[in-house]
């Protein structure tokens, strides 16, 4: 399989992300390159399997690292102030320097964890990424958002510190249940409506066609269609924070779908529908509302829509219980500027969009409502 390398251009904070089959196995030579401590702290999940840790481990002290493991239980729930003691704890406890590392090998769970601990731990210490899950890879590894949740809600702790190299075994999603896989694919599928927009100099536009056309091989979790999704998704997003590391401008873009995610999840308590499935009806309501507002074709959303569904991700919610806390989340979103409801949406083509801020809350009640009637 290809080796790919995309490197994050944010100049003295520069970093490469290397996407290969087996790398885990060769991630010693990648990591000497860095000019790093001896001693490496991995912090992984139990759902994790064994082998991938193995691997992990046995080719870094095959390059001379000092290397310990730490075993977290998996869950949202436990991306916690206890979770983060837990780590800096033994990181305490073991002598580790600034001048060692924390290594996250798992979910996005892990990486946003590790990734918050390493930036405050003794003001900062060597961050190195290997993202297990799809999502892990497309999304949480890539950009130096790290975050905890806290009781008043989730993610509300956080820093911006980028890794110091990034490394992605698309081999680790043939263990991953198929439900998270499409968690990670819906954000795959939103790269494809906003990749014109992000002027990615990597990408041949018809990411959407390539998902179209490919998804057997994508859903058969064929390796080389898994290495084409995951390098090409990773452009994207690394093409975006080179740009706007801060999200004070392009970054929002990669928002699309996810206000009325975030309204969605948050009304069924994070239980009824993953991140996945809450931003794919997301990203269908999106597609509407720029249907509504003449900025999208008729026949270019139903193209997205059927996209998504072919996908087995769904593209509504099914009934309207929850309808009141949807909006009244989504005005409560963390991302609102000056009060005002903001939406990415597609606008003229696939693979452009638009933002559009000031659409009022009863326009986007009426539209849920008539999804589902
Ligand atoms: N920082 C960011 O920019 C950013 C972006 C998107 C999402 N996130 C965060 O990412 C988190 C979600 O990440 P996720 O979807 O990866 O969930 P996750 O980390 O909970 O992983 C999902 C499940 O898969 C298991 N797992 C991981 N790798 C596996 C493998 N190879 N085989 C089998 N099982 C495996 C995990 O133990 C867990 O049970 C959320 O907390 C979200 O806030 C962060």
């Amino acid at each position: 399989m290809d080796n790919k390398k995309i490197t994050v251009s944010l100049k003295d904070k520069s970093y490469d992300i290397f996407i290969k089959g087996n790398i885990l196995s060769q991630c010693g030579k990648y990591i000497k390159q860095l000019s790093i401590g001896k001693k490496i702290l991995i912090v992984t999940q139990d759902k994790v399997p064994k082998k991938f840790i193995n691997q992990t481990t046995k080719d870094l002290s095959k390059h001379g690292f000092n290397i310990f493991v730490l075993v977290l239980s998996s869950g949202e729930q436990n991306k916690n102030l206890t979770s983060l003691l837990t780590i800096i704890s033994f990181a305490i406890k073991n002598k580790f320097e600034r001048s060692d590392s924390f290594c996250a090998l798992g979910g996005g769970v892990i990486s946003d964890l590790t990734g918050f601990a390493a930036s405050i731990y003794y003001r900062g210490i060597n961050f190195i990424c290997i993202p297990t899950t799809l999502l892990g890879m497309v999304d949480a590894a890539v950009g130096g958002k790290t975050a905890i949740n806290i009781p008043d809600g989730k993610n509300l702790l956080g820093t911006f510190y980028q890794p110091k190299t990034i490394l992605i075994d698309p081999n680790c999603l043939k263990t991953l249940p198929k439900k998270e896989f499409l968690v990670g694919m819906g954000e795959v599928l939103k790269y494809a409506l906003l990749e014109k927009t992000a002027r990615n100099p990597y990408s041949k536009s018809g990411f959407f066609y390539f998902l179209k056309t490919n998804k057997n091989n994508i859903l058969k979790l064929k390796t080389k269609s898994l290495l084409q999704i995951i390098t090409h998704s990773v452009s994207i997003k690394a093409y975006i924070v080179s740009k706007d590391e801060r999200e004070s401008g392009l970054r929002a873009i990669l928002n699309l779908g996810h206000t009325f995610a975030h309204g969605i999840e948050q009304a069924y308590n994070y239980k009824k529908y993953t991140h996945g499935e809450a931003v794919s009806i997301g990203m269908c309501l999106a597609s509407k509302l720029a249907q509504n507002h003449k900025l999208l074709s008729e026949s270019l959303v139903t193209s997205i829509i059927n996209l998504i569904s072919s996908y087995s991700l769904p593209t509504k919610i099914t009934e309207l219980s929850k309808l009141n806390k949807i909006t009244q989340s989504m005005l409560h979103d963390k991302k609102i500027k000056d009060g005002k409801l903001r939406f990415i949406l597609p606008h003229k083509e696939i693979g452009k969009v638009k933002i559009i801020s000031g659409i009022p809350i009863d326009e986007v009640k009426s539209l849920i409502k008539k999804e589902v009637t």
